[in-house]
């Protein structure tokens, strides 16, 4: 199964830019089989991504490696349902570097 891997700033400044709202918002998306997706979503709640301008680009969200800033609830989650419905194979180009053999 494909996965979606969802990073959502929960540094201070994100967090009070309401990045914990759209980690809510993803949250009631539940289970995504249920709508007849077959997408594994994997969201993480990550410290800061240094990459908020102290707080000017707040909240920063990371999905499969493509960074928003001011990240907005409706445009993280247009974003999610467009990729479970070709939902990434698990083995896409953002999965850390693993060690060969
Ligand atoms: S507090 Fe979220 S990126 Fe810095």
């Amino acid at each position: 199964m494909g996965k979606i891997k969802v990073e959502v700033c929960a540094g201070t400044f994100c967090t009070m830019m309401g990045s914990m709202d759209i980690a809510a918002a993803i949250d009631s998306l539940g289970d995504l089989e249920e709508s007849g997706i077959r997408c594994d979503l994997d969201v993480i709640m990550v410290p800061c991504l240094e990459n908020c301008e102290a707080g000017a680009l707040s909240p920063v969200v990371r999905i499969n490696g493509e960074t928003f800033f001011r990240a907005e609830t409706e445009t993280v989650m247009a974003k999610l349902l467009e990729l479970a419905k070709n939902c990434p194979d698990s083995t896409d180009n953002n999965t850390q570097e693993q060690a060969g053999h």
